[in-house]
């Protein structure tokens, strides 16, 4: 069994297809999305469209949170993620709306002993960016394994390890232990490195073994319908930085 968990597209529709077609490569067996398919970036209806074609399963991140209630997008988004949810608002019809009123917050998969969550399980849009924030999460979800995006930053972290440094290729997530991982941002990684980036999982005889994927994509296009579309311009510019 092998499942993929992406997060964070973004409207990042180059971003979204490369990964596609990646992850096409790897006979996946089932794709999750981790929320904030829209905000920010030009299509937000290729991305959702596509996200919908390709999702086992989805939950909502504080972007579709945005979208769906105006209000709370007013209150805690920055200038740029403001007008993000107003152009996707403008591009979105009725019946997308609706679909994506119906995203969960959360899911357990206790089939793959495996917790989806945007922020964190416990608080749905807090930002798990330190390993003490780590810790004190790890007994709020029940199963082996507990996925975040939100930062845009990945990471895993073991309840006995701790912050692991170093994420090989086909890591074994070894032990007793819960993780806690986050699997960066498909449309806008924050990480330094400007390509998508996702998790691959495989359950290989009751043990889940990890890899980080990252894949080149046309940024120069999304910058361009950034442009096209009069969205801030440093949200292309910070693409091709990945900060
Ligand atoms: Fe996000």
């Amino acid at each position: 069994m092998r499942i993929a968990v992406l997060s964070d597209v973004h409207s990042n529709w180059e971003a979204l297809k490369a990964v596609w077609y990646d992850l096409k490569e790897l006979r996946i067996d089932a794709v999750y999305f981790l929320g904030d398919i829209i905000g920010y970036g030009p299509q937000p209806r290729a991305c959702w469209e596509t996200a919908c074609v390709m999702a086992t399963d989805m939950i909502r991140g504080n972007h579709e949170e945005g979208l769906l209630d105006l209000d709370f997008a007013a209150k805690y988004f920055n200038g740029s993620a403001l007008t993000g949810v107003q152009f996707t608002d403008q591009q979105l019809n009725v019946a997308e709306k609706a679909a994506i009123a119906r995203l969960p917050y959360n899911l357990v998969l206790p089939e793959l002993d495996i917790t989806l969550a945007h922020g964190s399980f416990s608080d749905h849009w807090d930002y798990i960016d330190e390993a003490d924030r780590a810790r004190e999460e790890i007994p709020h979800f029940q199963t082996k394994l507990c996925f975040v995006g939100h930062t845009h930053i990945p990471f895993i972290f073991g309840s006995e390890e701790g912050l692991i440094k170093d994420i090989t290729e086909d890591m074994l997530l070894a032990g007793e232990q819960k993780f806690l991982i986050n699997v960066g941002s498909v449309g806008q990684p924050r990480d330094g490195d400007c390509r998508a980036c996702y998790a691959v999982i495989e359950i290989r005889e009751g043990q889940f073994y990890f890899d980080l994927r990252r894949v080149f994509y046309d940024i120069q296009k999304t910058a361009d319908a950034i442009y096209k579309h009069d969205l801030p311009s440093w949200l292309a510019e910070r693409l091709f930085s990945g900060e």
